[in-house]
């Protein structure tokens, strides 16, 4: 098993990152379960410190949290003892080798993934007081529409929806995009194809979604609902391998299709959130609940 990430780096920081301008909270969500975006999450985030951004990945997807097995990563202090006041939000904050904090969700968080007004609360005041201090925030959140994810995607100004070319991940991505528009007024919302075949699918993908989105949503009166389609990822069986040693596909295998992509992504992120956030930003406070 590789060191990538070793034990010691779990050690908690000694505190945030000194205070800035607000960053951008960029939700990293999907229809359906097993996507890829905890991959996506933890190697977009490696691939936008490379950047030299500052970086947070919290784990939002409370009831089945593995952020922590995908760093190989095993913090003393987590999003659970935050959450229930035995430690401070900068005690459980930990640096990954890949040049980026982590915000573990850890084991015992079962009881969160129903949302409770506290943790409606306990997740408002973390993001909070995590925007100041980083350049952008990623939400690892659950799959699907459930209370608890539409909540933590409702907490960020920005949403990238992960979706495979299977049929079955495009009506889930549908579904949840859909849902995004309904109950959130998003009018902006980011794709992202991950495992596509051949170049160009992806695109296809999102044209095919905004097509139907045209015909059947509409977000507010005479506001068009505008997927932007922000890259693909091939399918790659690096993926698979860096998965099973544990270890950042970007940092150990940063030639391959998916890391090229990952970074290309990453570029094309830092451009539209960072660089020229004006042009194509999501309605932000309107979305908090
Ligand atoms: N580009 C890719 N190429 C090949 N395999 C991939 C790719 N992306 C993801 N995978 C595979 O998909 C698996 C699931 O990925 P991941 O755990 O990130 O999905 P998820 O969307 O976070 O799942 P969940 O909905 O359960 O949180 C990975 O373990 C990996 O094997
Ligand atoms: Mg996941």
């Amino acid at each position: 098993m590789s060191d990538v990430v070793n034990e010691t780096a779990a050690e908690p920081v000694s505190g945030l990152i000194p205070l800035k301008p607000l960053g951008k909270v960029l939700a990293v969500t999907s229809g359906k379960g097993g996507v890829g975006k905890t991959f996506l999450s933890a190697n977009l985030a490696a691939a936008l410190a490379k950047r030299g951004l500052k970086v947070l990945v919290l784990d939002a997807d409370l009831g089945l949290a593995n952020l922590d097995v995908v760093l190989n990563l095993y913090p003393k202090i987590t999003l659970h003892d935050v959450f229930t006041g035995k430690a401070q939000l900068e005690e459980a904050i930990v640096r990954t080798a890949g040049g980026f904090a982590v915000l573990l969700a850890g084991s015992g968080m079962v009881e969160y993934s129903r949302l409770t007004p506290n943790v409606r609360e306990d997740f408002l005041r973390i993001i909070t007081g995590l925007l100041p201090h980083y350049d952008i925030v990623l939400l690892d959140t659950g799959a699907g529409i459930s209370d608890v994810v539409l909540f933590a995607v409702s907490l960020a100004s920005e949403v990238l929806v992960v979706a495979t070319p299977e049929p079955t991940s495009l009506t889930d991505a549908y579904a949840t995009i859909k849902v995004l528009v309904g109950e959130q007024s998003r009018q902006i919302i980011r794709v992202v194809v991950n495992q596509t075949a051949r170049m160009g699918d992806g695109r296809a993908i999102t044209t095919q979604l905004q097509q139907v989105l045209d015909r059947f949503v509409v977000s507010k009166p005479g506001h068009k609902v505008r997927l932007i389609h922000q890259g693909d990822v091939p399918s790659d069986p690096s993926v698979r391998q860096a998965i099973m040693r544990r270890q950042l596909l970007v940092q150990n295998m940063p030639g391959c299709p998916a890391s090229l992509a990952i970074a290309q992504l990453a570029g094309k992120l830092e451009d539209a959130l960072i660089t020229q956030p004006r042009a194509t930003s999501s309605a932000s406070a309107a979305t908090r609940r």
